[in-house]
């Protein structure tokens, strides 16, 4: 094969296809998006979290024994060895929950049964093991910073129950369940987002599962990914601190030439179908939790960059008004997305070691002219 490039990529890879898959459907255009070729609107209305696991990793529905199989292993992977709660302990206090949790689960591998195996079934023990050390994490980490006990895990509770158990210290309401379960189903895959194309590539060089979930949560962080939501609501509260217009607050942002998080997507050309979910759970919980008004900013905010930027909400700016009305802090909201989108990278890094090759493109090469020779100190 060639040594030399043959095709410039677009800035950011725009538009480019770097793998097959078979595990995310996205059609930009009509906004939208499929797990498995399954709807995520028919997921949202009828399925939950776990059963939205089984059919990433699987590639297929559960039967209703493989469903059941699936909570019990997840429950039984409800626990945390004592030196990752050690750790948790001994961060600094001001640490950033996102930072913690991609050291933590660096450190996770250290404590796994399979840590040195990479196969496909230990991947897939991996992944189940992950998903719910990652709540756990997340859970614990917000505990202990803020001076209170480490919850036990109920092992009788659905993934999304148990988490808000062990973040807020009593059992959930139904609704509260239900919602935070819909929110992990709409942020479990979504195709070659930048942290599970951080994952793959990771994967294919043969390294391990934990290595490939550090680097997709190192990249989940950023405020053009998964850190939008953060900033959506950083947003909101100063508009309230300031008792602001939310619209005059917004159009400055754009005056500065600044994007508004929460806004635009670099696939979606239409309504981001993730936010059509969000939108209604945050107006609903807002009224029913008496915090509107994050709800009513957002949507005076959502109607105002429609029409002056043409820009649609992406997922995250509605999950910044959801979360907090499930006791939910700004800071935890990207951990959250991480908590749900362990799913998915997980599938991603098996699917990608079932059929590897090395990820390693070229760049085009824009410095001094070659040969640009050496100059000794003295004579620089
Ligand atoms: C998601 C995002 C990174 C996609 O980026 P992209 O495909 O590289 O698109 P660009 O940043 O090139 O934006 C294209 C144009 O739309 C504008 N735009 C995009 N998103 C914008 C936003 N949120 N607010 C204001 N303007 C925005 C850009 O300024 C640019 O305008 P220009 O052509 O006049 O310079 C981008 O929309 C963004 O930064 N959004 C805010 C962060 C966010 O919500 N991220 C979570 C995504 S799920």
């Amino acid at each position: 094969m060639s040594s030399v490039t043959t095709t410039q990529a677009p800035k950011g890879l725009e538009g480019v296809v770097a793998t097959n898959s078979k595990i995310c459907y996205i059609d930009g255009d009509r906004g939208v998006l499929a797990y498995r070729g399954i709807d995520i609107h028919e997921l949202a209305d009828h399925s939950n979290f776990e059963e939205t696991c089984y059919l990433l990793w699987f590639g297929r529905l559960p039967s209703r024994n493989e469903l059941q199989d699936l909570r019990q292993r997840l429950a039984e992977e409800r626990h945390l060895d004592p030196a990752i709660i050690e750790f948790l302990r001994n961060v600094p206090k001001q640490a950033l929950p996102m930072d913690v949790l991609r050291t933590a689960v660096s450190a996770l591998s250290f404590y796994d049964p399979d840590q040195k195996k990479n196969d496909h079934d230990a991947n897939i023990n991996k992944s189940i093991r992950l998903t719910s050390q990652i709540a756990m994490i997340v859970a614990a980490y917000d505990r202990i910073r803020k001076g209170k006990n480490v919850v036990e895990p109920d092992r009788a509770l659905s993934h999304a129950a148990n988490f808000l158990l062990q973040l807020n210290g009593t059992k959930p309401s139904p609704t509260a369940e239900r919602a935070l379960d819909i929110a992990l189903i709409l942020h479990a895959d979504h195709e070659l987002n930048a942290s599970t194309f951080a994952a793959r590539v990771t994967a294919a060089t043969l390294s391990d599962m934990h290595s490939a979930v550090t680097s997709a949560i190192g990249a989940l962080k950023g405020p053009l990914h998964g850190g939008a939501n953060e900033a959506v609501f950083r947003i909101l509260q100063s508009i309230d601190r300031e008792k602001a217009d939310p619209v005059d607050y917004v159009r400055n942002m754009l005056a500065q030439k600044k994007k508004v998080p929460g806004f635009g997507h670099r696939v979606y050309h239409t309504e981001d179908p993730r936010a059509t979910h969000l939108r209604v759970m945050s107006r609903d919980l807002g009224k029913s939790s008496g915090q509107a008004k994050w709800y009513e900013m957002s949507e005076k905010i959502e109607k105002f960059i429609k029409a002056e930027k043409k820009l649609n909400a992406n997922v995250d700016f509605y999950s910044a008004s959801t979360y907090p009305t499930l006791g939910i802090d700004e800071d935890l909201f990207t951990p959250v997305f991480a908590v749900s989108r362990i799913s998915g990278w997980t599938a991603h890094v098996i699917e990608q070691l079932d059929d590897n090759r090395l990820i390693r493109p070229r760049a085009e090469y824009l410095g001094p002219e070659y040969p640009n020779h050496y100059v000794p100190m003295d004579q620089r």
